[in-house]
């Protein structure tokens, strides 16, 4: 260990993200991108943007981002916070909202940076099981605490919480921020962007990485009363002034500008994850019903890592979680369709041709 290092790095945990491999020729389904291009609209855009203004700092303020996201959401621009990708909004949250003195609330099986923030921002936490069935039960919710904080779809399962579950938590659960991290939403759920004129200790996190294709652009907003929007601020204007740069504020106006894009390529996502569903529940997977753009499965007779290693060696990545409860599970992004098939093809032989584990 490095002897100039300080305390709180040498007991850091840092997340570790989904593999970027370098080899080409892959199917890459380990990471939840979207498979389809962004918008025309928006690469125009930063086309646009790419010039002699890069010498200038962008807006530190986002106005124009904030302006085209409260639009779409039907808030005002005082509603709506931006960073860089949802990961840099909820590291803020964590720390401006959710450092209390309570331990705050968040699933078992759940989204795994939430426990690193805590450790960087020192906020102690408990976890609440899941159901059997992997479920989120509100009523497990309900006793006094620091915050509450999930994801809706849940990730890694997919499983969404009905927004009636949502609103009973906001109306029991009064005395601490409740965050709802929809970064999944658009692939069939309903968002609670709705409530936050209703709940004023709700905050909502969406992201643009996933069903706006911009994972590389790297942006992310939160919706909120303008007092926890503020918090936000308070935190961004004391770690960095500038998280979005130029390309990122014009490339994510054009998305929001972009609904006809938004629309096919979500609905495309939704028509190709029940096809998968119906292939891999064809093949004897146990599928979790999935509201996001992937899917959650395992296999009754073939171990879930050693799966995962097989499909590895045909080029075809996906995401497997060395962790209590889920290690026999595979996390499937869906693709294409003719990227599913070629993951179909690839499991077919592989349950059905080979003993089982
Ligand atoms: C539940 C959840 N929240 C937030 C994020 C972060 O997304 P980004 O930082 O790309 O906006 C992810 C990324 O996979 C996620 O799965």
């Amino acid at each position: 260990m490095n002897p100039y290092w300080s305390a709180l790095v040498r007991d850091l945990k840092p997340y570790v993200p989904g593999e970027q491999p370098k080899l080409d020729n892959l199917v890459k389904l380990n990471t939840n991108e979207n498979p389809y291009p962004p918008s025309p609209k928006v690469l125009a855009a930063i086309r646009g943007e790419l010039g002699a203004s890069l010498r200038l700092y962008p807006d530190p303020n986002a106005e124009l981002l904030k302006q085209a996201i409260a639009r779409y959401h039907g808030v005002a621009a005082n509603q709506v916070f931006v960073g860089n990708g949802s990961d840099e909004v909820l590291a803020h949250a964590f720390q401006a909202l959710l450092k209390q003195t309570r331990p705050i609330l968040f699933p078992d099986i759940t989204y795994s940076f939430y426990p690193v923030y805590c450790g960087l921002y020192d906020i102690a936490h408990e976890t609440v099981p899941l159901t059997e069935s992997f479920e989120i039960r509100i009523e497990d919710y309900l006793r006094p605490n620091g915050g509450v904080v999930f994801p809706n779809p849940n990730a890694p399962t997919g499983r969404l919480l009905p927004l009636a579950d949502i609103e009973t938590l906001l109306s029991k659960n009064r005395d601490s921020v409740v965050i709802v991290d929809e970064a999944y939403i658009d692939f069939g759920g309903e968002s609670a962007a709705a409530l936050v004129n209703r709940f004023p200790h709700l905050l909502v996190i969406q992201t643009l990485s996933k069903s706006r294709s911009l994972a590389g652009l790297r942006v992310g907003f939160a919706l909120g009363e303008p007092g926890l929007i503020e918090a936000l601020e308070r935190v961004k204007g004391s770690f960095n002034s500038y998280p979005l740069d130029r390309l990122a504020i014009v490339g994510g106006v054009a998305a929001f500008d972009d609904r006809d894009h938004f629309e096919w390529s979500r609905q495309a996502i939704m028509w190709t994850r029940q096809w998968l569903s119906r292939g891999l529940a064809e093949l004897g997977f146990e599928v979790l019903p999935s509201a996001a753009n992937f899917v959650f499965v395992r296999h009754p007779t073939h171990d879930g890592a050693e799966l995962a290693a097989a499909l590895r060696e045909r080029h075809i990545i996906v995401r497997h979680f060395k962790l209590p409860r889920i290690d026999q599970f595979l996390r499937i992004t869906v693709g294409t369709e003719g990227e599913c098939q070629i993951l179909l093809d690839a499991l077919s032989e592989l349950v059905a041709g080979q003993a089982a584990a």
